[in-house]
């Protein structure tokens, strides 16, 4: 039987990789793998637990034994419990990022969840959001992206959505947690964001998220990707 397709969309974060791993599923009708989520799960596991994101055997533990879910709302937004309980807001704030990167070097970690994101290729398909869909989780996927924007775009994006939001944040702040946060990403010794041989590279700093999706859908239709749409 033919493998199930699978579309991955790593990059560093602010890039664009979410509304653009979005718009994909959505126009498919496919599956989708947040597997940023599952590390931020992880990381807030932790805070809940009383497990220190430095011990490293007690984080495994936790990830090995992560009891989350995904749900869609009514809205489209798609919620993430942990043991039933909702953490979408917890897990989307500074303070889960910088524990989903941290709890993310560790490489017990990652080899914990590595199954876990391959259970989410399903029929007809999948878009996975990450920093190593394409290099580590789904290798053999027919379209791998890698998305990109320099430090201080996606710092600005940031600024603005929290601003939008009535968060009191620094710019200043948001570009130094935007580089600490590439460079342990990029530096770490197990899966480290990079775009893999086969990738297609895309710059968004100076183009639209739609021209950035026009692009992509370009290449789901040269691989007829799209077709049984
Ligand atoms: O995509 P995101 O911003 O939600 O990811 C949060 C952190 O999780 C990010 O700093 C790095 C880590 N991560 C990872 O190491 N590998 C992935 N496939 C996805 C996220």
């Amino acid at each position: 039987m033919a493998e199930v397709p699978v579309i991955t969309v790593d990059g560093p974060s602010g890039a664009g990789k979410g509304t653009v791993s979005h718009l994909l599923a959505d126009t498919l009708g496919w599956h989708f793998l947040d597997s940023g989520a599952l590390y931020r799960v992880t990381g807030q596991a932790c805070l809940i637990e009383g497990v220190s994101w430095d011990d490293h055997a007690a984080v495994t533990e936790v990830a090995r034994h992560l009891e989350v879910s995904f749900t869609t709302a009514a809205s489209g937004e798609i919620l993430v419990a942990y043991k039933g309980v909702d953490v979408s807001r917890e897990i989307r704030t500074e303070e889960g990022g910088r524990g989903a990167s941290t709890v993310a070097a560790i490489p017990a970690v990652r080899e914990a969840l590595l199954a876990r994101q391959r259970e989410f290729r399903r029929a007809p398909g999948l878009v996975a959001d990450g920093r190593d869909m394409g290099t580590v989780v789904f290798p053999s996927a027919p379209l791998k992206i890698f998305l990109t924007a320099s430090a201080q775009e996606r710092a600005e994006r940031r600024y603005k959505q929290l601003i939008a939001k009535g968060e009191n944040v620094s710019l200043a702040r948001l570009l130094e947690d935007i580089q600490e946060r590439d460079e342990r990403d990029s530096s770490r010794e197990v899966s480290p964001l990079v775009p893999a041989e086969d990738a297609i590279v895309i710059d968004s700093t100076a183009t639209s998220i739609e021209d950035v999706f026009a692009r992509v859908m370009q290449e789901v239709t040269k691989r007829g990707m799209n077709a049984s749409r």
